[in-house]
């Protein structure tokens, strides 16, 4: 019986056709998804990874609270104009402790992956407060309130809990001084600030805006820019490229 022939089994039965067709797609399936079950992990190392202080963390559930993601990506991709506009494009890494993500599908505004240390504090917050100040033509909605809005303690360690369930890595001092800590990012000089930057080392601690009495949500959303895409040190990476 030629090749053809017995392929014939096939095509006139549709019953052994479905079974062949189910046969050949669990193999691909198995090659794809099994490695992903012994595999300890599939995000590769990256050295500068660190979680989020609590400041930050309470920056961020501001950032998803208010939608920021509806307009801005956090997520640069491999192609030549998002390089040459963002820099080095975004690892997997580099989103390791987001939960939820934050990668958005939609730019009515730029990428904010890397807009740590773009502006200065004061340019945050203005632009938060109004973004036509600064950004005359702006289409972005401004968030006055934020400034009013004292940041609340009372949530943020159970913040860090679940997040160290998922397994994020903070310590148990952390999640302890979670509250402290949260306070004393913004206080640099309050008592607390020293213990704050034992548990989190090279880490910006200052009156991000410029009210130095309250601890505002302000101040939580402005920390959280002000470190986004500063955690990794690219020049290490693009030395790595050259001399390949
Ligand atoms: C309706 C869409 C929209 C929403 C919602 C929005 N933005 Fe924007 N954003 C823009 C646009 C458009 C720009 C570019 C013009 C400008 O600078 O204001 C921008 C610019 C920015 C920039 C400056 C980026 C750069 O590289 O110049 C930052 C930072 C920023 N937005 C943060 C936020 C945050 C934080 C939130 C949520 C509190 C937010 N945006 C919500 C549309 C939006």
């Amino acid at each position: 019986m030629s090749a053809w022939k017995k392929h014939q089994i096939f095509e006139k039965n549709s019953l052994i056709l479905i079974v062949g067709i189910v046969i050949m797609i669990s193999i691909g399936g198995l090659v794809e998804i099994v490695p992903l079950y012994y595999l300890k992990s599939t995000i590769e190392k990256t050295e500068g990874m660190r979680p989020y202080t609590p400041l930050e963390l309470a920056g961020r559930n501001i950032y998803v609270r208010e939608g920021c993601y509806a307009c801005h990506s956090q997520q640069i991709r491999p192609m030549r104009d998002e390089l040459e506009r963002y820099g080095n494009y975004s690892l997997a890494a580099e989103s390791m402790y987001d939960r939820p993500f934050q990668w958005g599908s939609k730019r009515t505004g730029p990428d904010l992956a890397r807009v740590g240390g773009k502006y200065s504090d004061e340019w945050q917050r203005d632009h938060l407060i109004d973004p036509r100040s600064v950004s005359p033509t702006s289409v972005m909605p401004g968030y006055p309130f934020l400034m009013d809005a004292k940041i609340s303690p009372i949530e943020i360690e159970n913040h860090l809990k679940v997040n160290a369930l998922y397994g994020v890595p903070y310590t148990e001092e952390q999640i302890k001084y979670a509250k402290a800590d949260l306070m004393a990012q913004a206080q640099p000089d309050s008592d607390a600030a020293e213990g704050f930057a034992e548990r989190y080392p090279d880490v910006l601690i200052r009156d991000f805006d410029g009210n130095a009495k309250e601890v505002t949500e302000m101040d939580a959303l402005v920390a959280y820019l002000q470190m986004l895409g500063t955690l990794v040190d690219f020049s290490l990476y693009d030395e790595k490229a050259n001399l390949r």
